[in-house]
């Protein structure tokens, strides 16, 4: 039987509550005998920081670099706000994508049909929606040097942050789109914003050469990010993928996650290169943070963080089908009417974290 190493990292607030629905799920998956999986727990963000001081160790890096996957639940929350900027818990998330090269940020929004009604967009709009964000992850304005505050005296300062993009970047994270593309509508809009930016400029220059090169029979469309930002809430469902930047990426999936009713609904994926033995690093997280305000009260929606385990079965482990397994239940439960406080709806019972975790997990057996 096949053996996995999973790295659990639950970090903050409520990464620690859905996180145990998910722990849940993988005694499920190691008592049906389609794999192994097994588990060793760690600290990441503000609990690592109170811990040790930092947002994460030298030897959770390094556990995190020996396993196949690892699984993240969210970092950060006011507790930790008079930090220092690189202790911030953020960081230790920043340094997980970074040193791990997970350059491929693939974001999913689906509406499930139960949920058409839930979003802050009408029903037609959304009903069927199926995109998916793919969004670079270790390069841009996140990690471009210098970035700096300086003091200029006289009570004034200067910041700088700085968008640094290179060739082979762009060209990377344009194939894992236009190859995710393949695969599904066969569409891809790639959004920079080539009239401000010359990252903007190169960005546009190097994924029309991809596509001209070997992706011709897909359909690509060039779109300023601040049209694509106004188009996701006119009319979504003219997407299949979205491929754009760290920053735009950022922001255009949680205004995405809005079409699907919720920002825990959302589930993703963070990818590495594949190597010659068709191995790849990945983390498995879901889009939301650790929301401080609804954090201890069990109230969180587990849904999102439960669908990026299915993406790691099916990226990493191999178990497309054990994925399909665990997917289906989360539209059954939602077709039953149950809903955490985010995606509450008129004649339909609300339920805490716990009672979600329930239902899927009898829904599946
Ligand atoms: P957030 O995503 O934590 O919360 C935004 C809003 O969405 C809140 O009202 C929250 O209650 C709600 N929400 C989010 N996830 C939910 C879920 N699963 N169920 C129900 N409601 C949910 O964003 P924020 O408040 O801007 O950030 C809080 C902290 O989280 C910050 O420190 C931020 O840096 C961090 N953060 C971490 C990650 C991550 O770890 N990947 C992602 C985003 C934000
Ligand atoms: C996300 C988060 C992170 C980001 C933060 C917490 C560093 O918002 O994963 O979407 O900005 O990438
Ligand atoms: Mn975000």
């Amino acid at each position: 039987m096949a053996s996995y190493k999973l790295l659990l990292l639950p970090g903050d607030g409520i990464g620690t509550e859905v996180m145990g629905e998910v722990s849940r799920l993988i005694d499920w998956v190691n008592d049906s005998g389609a794999a192994t999986i097994e588990t060793e727990t760690d600290l990441v963000g503000g609990c690592a920081y109170d811990d040790h001081g930092e947002a994460i160790s030298d030897a959770t890096m390094k556990t995190a670099l020996e396993a196949d996957a690892v699984m993240l639940g969210a970092v950060g929350g006011p507790k930790w706000d008079g930090v220092a900027y690189d202790k911030r818990p953020e960081a230790g998330l920043l340094r997980l994508r970074k040193d791990l090269e997970l350059f491929a940020n693939l974001r999913p929004a689906i509406c499930y049909p139960a949920l058409a009604d839930a979003s802050s967009l009408k029903r037609e709009l959304v009903d069927g929606l199926d995109i998916m964000i793919v969004r670079e992850l270790t390069g841009g304005v996140y990690f471009g040097e210098p970035k700096e505050i300086i003091d200029l005296g006289g009570g004034q300062k200067r910041a700088v942050d700085t968008q640094v993009y290179e060739t082979y970047e762009i060209e990377r994270i344009a194939r894992v789109a236009f190859d995710l593309a393949r695969k599904r509508g066969n569409l891809v809009h790639s959004a920079e914003k080539r009239n401000v930016m010359k990252t903007g400029v190169l960005w546009n220059e190097v994924v029309t050469q991809v596509h001209k090169a070997d992706f011709a029979d897909v359909k690509l469309e060039h779109i300023l990010a601040d049209n694509c930002a106004m188009q996701l809430v006119r009319a979504p469902k003219q997407f299949d993928v979205i491929v754009t930047d760290n920053l735009f990426g950022d922001v255009l999936s949680d205004e995405a996650a809005m079409a699907t009713g919720s920002l825990g609904m959302l589930p993703s994926a963070s990818l590495g290169a594949t190597d010659d033995k068709g191995m790849r690093r990945a983390m498995y997280e879901p889009v939301h943070g650790s929301a401080p305000d609804i954090a201890g009260k069990g109230a969180a929606n587990p849904i999102a963080t439960i669908a990026s385990f299915a993406m790691c079965l099916r990226y990493s482990f191999d178990m497309g089908e054990t994925a399909d397994r665990i997917e289906r239940p989360i539209a059954d439960v939602l077709d039953q009417g149950l809903r955490t406080g985010d995606i509450r709806q008129a004649g339909c019972k609300t339920v805490g974290t716990r009672e979600m975790g329930d239902a899927i997990l009898k829904a599946l057996a």
